[in-house]
């Protein structure tokens, strides 16, 4: 089983429990409450998820609640309902319309406070704009926005309309888009002239133009502008958000789709080339996020909720915009850095808006502890009542730095593990009910049959590594890899038939806590972000020095992993520091700036089976060891590795 470094239970693991105040006031008070309802959940799963989708609003009743042909499954067959209705129309409607949905901040401290009734205005306006466009059901829309309420209003008013989003993260490049809008065929990009970030603006335009004279299938790109940089806008095909918005009504009839209509698709990276587009559907999804947030973050009407995750990944989909908005909550959404101007930003947003529960990665937070306890010791971060980490294991130095610098010893974590795939949370503490130790993710959610199975496919006894697979559908889960059902069976339905693979690698321990270990498969978690090696390297071997490239994660103290390239130049091009910068940056170009090598070492070969695969295990050991010490009896040429050795060790 894998060795990656990971986060290890020892014998005298301090365990944190939830205060009798906060327990007191918890949906979830205890943990015989937990197990009660984990047990109805798992005997009757139809029970359980027909309970929670029953507080959303359908226009019509499903007829069966699970409909499960291995791997294809169907939720709330039969029934109807209008996701962005439940996110936006029934809070717009009632009590909370003058309730404060979205209180925006911009990174230069602009300021916008979005009510549930202006939510719905301004996605009613969007959706008109959509259907005016030509936008229809099922017809994909392309999102590639910075941190601003449009995104969130362009993501509703596709799902009003029935058009299926596709985020894309503004971090990403051209040739990111390009491969993301062949893909899906979609046919309109929303985009904006660029974002703040670090006190400077972002581009966003350029590459949607980079992008669109490889791809001619978009025929209508809405640009907000957000920063007011000079914009190239192509007659007929480029319009302002502002102009279209404006001259559409604010009033919009929404239609009913079908529990399984397709809602999104969002790319992630996997072990081939190419990133592969997660499907969700409607019904399913929206009960999954919407009873994962009342639950896991225990949410109420009071809360002022901020999750500093972005829209282009699932966190941003999931918690942003309709797991909080289905429960009618307030949260905070900000444009920036979290160090601009300096690593006191978010704790100043916490206080002057009173923030109740936060929810962020461990990366972010070791980021702080570097930064120095000066930046939270200076703002009244007492309105905070829960805290939430996702992304990536939390090492229990930064588990303990959250809980007493940030939470004042008096919040509950929650480590939510789940995967872009899932939809949902899936393994979790619930708040005021689980005893928590630093570094595990804790137990299942209600409806999620977790396990850990060894290669035969035995479950493993506690404290054994193993694979971490989901026995049972749950309502959030990838329907499929969009436009291709055999890549959806092979990668997650293979493992062990009927089973879900996660890629995961952990165990559980005695009490039934599971540890999270890392992936198993070619896939880096690098900051919480999911980094494919063979996407990095068929980027490099793009570039025209390059002759071959073999691409692994090493352990990092702030990133969790960080990038480490190998390549081999083609004959005719010599190995200099000027190079490994272009290959460095040309990466960056190609993928995005998170995908940017730490590392580039020239390597005259690259280790190979004698069937020509790469053994990147061995690299591996290599950059974490310095020496080879593994079975290595199928190398084809064991020179390589001396080479290799004498060049990391210069
Ligand atoms: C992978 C999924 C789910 C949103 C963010 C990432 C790792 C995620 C945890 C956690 C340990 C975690 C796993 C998983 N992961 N959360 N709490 N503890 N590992 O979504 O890009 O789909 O990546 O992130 O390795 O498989 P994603």
């Amino acid at each position: 089983m894998s060795s990656k470094k990971s986060v290890k239970p020892t014998a005298k693991e301090p365990i944190h429990l939830p205060s009798k105040e906060f327990s007191a006031k918890a949906r979830i008070p205890s943990m015989a409450a937990y197990k009660k309802l984990y047990k109805e959940s798992i005997e009757k799963p139809d029970k359980f998820w027909a309970r929670e989708a029953k507080e959303l609003d359908w226009r019509k009743k499903w007829d069966k609640v699970l409909d499960w042909k291995a791997p294809f499954v169907k939720w709330f067959a039969g029934g109807k309902l209008n996701v962005c209705e439940n996110c936006v129309d029934r809070h717009a409607k009632g009590a909370r319309a003058n309730k404060a949905a979205i209180i925006w901040e911009g990174e230069p401290g602009d300021k916008r406070v979005i009510t549930y009734a202006q939510l719905h205005r301004d996605v009613c306006r969007f959706a008109n704009v959509l259907e005016q466009r030509g936008v229809k059901a099922g017809d994909r829309v392309l999102i590639y926005l910075p941190m601003i309420p449009e995104a969130v209003v362009s993501m509703l008013a596709c799902a009003r309309i029935g058009a299926v989003h596709t985020v894309v993260f503004g971090g990403f490049a051209s040739e990111a888009i390009v491969d993301r809008l062949e893909d899906s065929g979609a046919s309109m990009i929303i985009t904006a002239d660029g974002g703040w970030r670090r006190g400077k603006i972002v581009a966003l335009k350029p590459a949607v133009d980079e992008a669109l004279k490889k791809y001619k299938g978009v025929k209508s790109v809405i640009v907000v502008n957000r920063c007011n940089n000079p914009v190239a806008m192509q007659a007929k095909r480029d319009t302002w958000w502002h102009e279209e918005t404006a001259q559409v009504s604010a009033k919009h009839t929404a239609k009913a789709f079908d529990s399984e209509h397709p809602l999104f698709v969002l790319y992630t990276s996997g072990s081939t080339g190419k990133p592969k587009g997660i499907l969700h559907s409607s019904g399913g999804y929206l009960t999954g996020t919407y009873s994962t947030t009342k639950y896991v973050f225990d949410m109420r009407d009071e809360d002022v909720y901020w999750c500093t995750a972005d829209v282009g990944w699932i966190t941003g989909h999931s918690y942003i915009v309709y797991g909080p908005l289905a429960n009618g909550a307030t949260q905070v959404m900000y444009e920036g850095a979290p160090n601009f101007p300096d690593f006191g930003r978010f704790w100043k947003i916490i206080e002057e808006y009173g923030v109740t529960i936060f929810y962020t990665a461990p990366t972010a937070i070791r980021a702080f502890i570097k930064a120095g306890d000066q930046f939270p010791a200076a703002h009244d971060l007492s309105s905070l009542r829960l805290l939430g980490s996702v992304g990536e294991p939390i090492n229990p130095e930064a588990w303990n730095w959250y809980h007493q610098k940030i939470g004042g010893g008096r919040c509950p974590i929650v480590d939510t593990w789940w995967q872009t795939e899932t939809g949902a949370i899936m393994i979790t503490p619930l708040p005021g009910a689980t005893p928590c130790k630093p570094g595990t993710a804790t137990m299942p959610f209600f409806g999620i049959d977790a396990a850990i199975l060894d290669d035969s496919g035995k479950e493993c006894k506690a404290d054994q590594d193993g694979r971490l697979v989901i026995r049972k559908p749950w309502p959030s889960m990838i329907r499929t890899i969009y436009g291709d059902k055999d890549r959806y069976k092979k990668t997650y339905w293979s493992d062990y038939p009927g089973l879900y693979t996660a890629g995961d690698g952990a165990r559980r321990d005695k009490q039934g806590n599971f540890w999270i270990i890392g992936r198993l498969d070619d896939v880096l978690n690098v900051s919480g972000h999911r980094l494919g090696t063979a996407e990095i390297e068929s980027a490099l071997v793009a570039h025209p020095a390059v002759a071959e490239a073999a691409v692994i994660g090493r352990p990092d103290d702030m990133k969790g992993q960080a990038v480490a390239a190998f390549v081999t130049l083609k004959g005719k091009y010599q190995e200099s520091p000027e190079l490994r910068e272009e290959l460095r940056s040309h990466v960056g170009k190609v993928i995005g700036a998170i995908a940017k090598p730490d590392d580039l070492h020239f390597a005259p070969g690259l280790p190979k089976t004698r069937s020509g695969k790469i053994m990147r295990r061995l690299l591996k050991e290599l950059v974490t060891t310095g020496k080879v010490s593994g079975n290595i009896t199928t190398l084809e040429d064991f020179t390589v590795i001396e080479a290799i050795q004498k060049k990391i060790s210069r």
